[in-house]
């Protein structure tokens, strides 16, 4: 597609490619691997969740790797069974997150919990791919980052800050790795119906239920994204006139937002 996708990009063909995806148990990540093993991938299917991966895995015809996507010791448990499983890793989608929310107030805990997984995760599982990736001059990758990367979740600071955290390594990730064979994506939904979802409170039922979509249709844009390597991969087409509105008039939208925030504050 001209004029589409990274410096570089080259389509991505899901057939026979090795596909790893973290937090696949459920939602957003279970419909990734459903959608990639039906377009012919072979999947590596995690989730902190073993009865789930496996669930997942054995549906599909994939392999479960379950365990935490996150901590140092298990990304390299992940990454080197994937290896042993696929050959070789093609796309590594970097999804498992967590819905921490809270102010400034929420307990160290809560942030590290939301650091760790929503940013450290991806941080330690590119250390290991990146090299191998640049030597034979190709390698994808997708995080799973958030609406809220690009705009903000109110009534929940750890996961919006972390989760900008995860759009500016990916950002960083594509700007240094590009020209030479990688491709990055950012996948940044807003509400998908998903235990994650049910669980985002009055702020939740207010920004994210009305449009709320189902994680196939997220699974769908993704699939779309891969063919022309476009860095935003928006399930929400209006997610990209926000940020540009963000971006244009700051001050406004930082009001018309604290506007739904004292909506909230109203209803609690
Ligand atoms: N649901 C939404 O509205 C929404 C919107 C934007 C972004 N997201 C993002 O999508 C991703 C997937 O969320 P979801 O909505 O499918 O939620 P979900 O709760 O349905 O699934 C998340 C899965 O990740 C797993 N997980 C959590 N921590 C893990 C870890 N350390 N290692 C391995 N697995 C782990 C969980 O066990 C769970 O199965 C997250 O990164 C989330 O932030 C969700």
């Amino acid at each position: 597609v001209t004029g589409a996708g990274q410096a570089g990009a080259a389509p991505f063909d899901l057939a026979g490619a090795g596909v790893v995806v973290t937090g696949a148990g459920h939602g957003i990540g279970a419909a990734l691997a459903r959608r990639f093993a039906a377009e012919g991938a072979r999947v590596v299917v995690n989730d902190l969740n073993a009865d789930a991966a496996h669930a997942v895995a054995k549906e599909i015809g994939g392999t479960a790797l379950p365990g935490d996507a996150a901590d140092t010791a298990g990304v390299a448990g992940l990454v080197d069974g994937a290896r042993a499983a696929l050959g070789a890793i093609d796309l590594y989608c970097a999804n498992a997150g967590v819905g921490v929310g809270g102010s400034e107030e929420a307990p160290e805990a809560d942030w590290d919990l939301a650091w760790q997984v929503n940013v450290m995760a991806h941080v330690r599982a590119a250390r290991l791919l990146t090299g191998p990736w640049l030597e034979r001059g190709r390698g994808h990758w997708i995080s799973t980052v958030s609406a809220a990367g690009l705009l903000t979740m109110l009534d929940a600071a750890p996961y919006s800050v972390t989760k900008h955290a995860a759009l500016a390594f990916a950002e960083w990730l594509a700007v240094t790795y590009g020209h030479r064979g990688l491709t990055v994506q950012a996948l940044c939904p807003q509400g998908v119906r998903t235990h994650m979802l049910d669980e985002t409170g009055e702020a939740g039922r207010i920004l994210l239920q009305p449009g709320a979509i189902e994680p196939e249709q997220v699974a769908q844009t993704v699939v779309e994204a891969l063919a022309d390597g476009r860095f935003l991969i928006l399930p929400h087409p209006e997610v990209a006139r926000m940020y540009a509105h963000r971006a244009a008039d700051t001050d406004r939208w930082l009001r018309g937002l604290g506007r739904v925030q004292q909506e909230i504050d109203a209803a609690r």
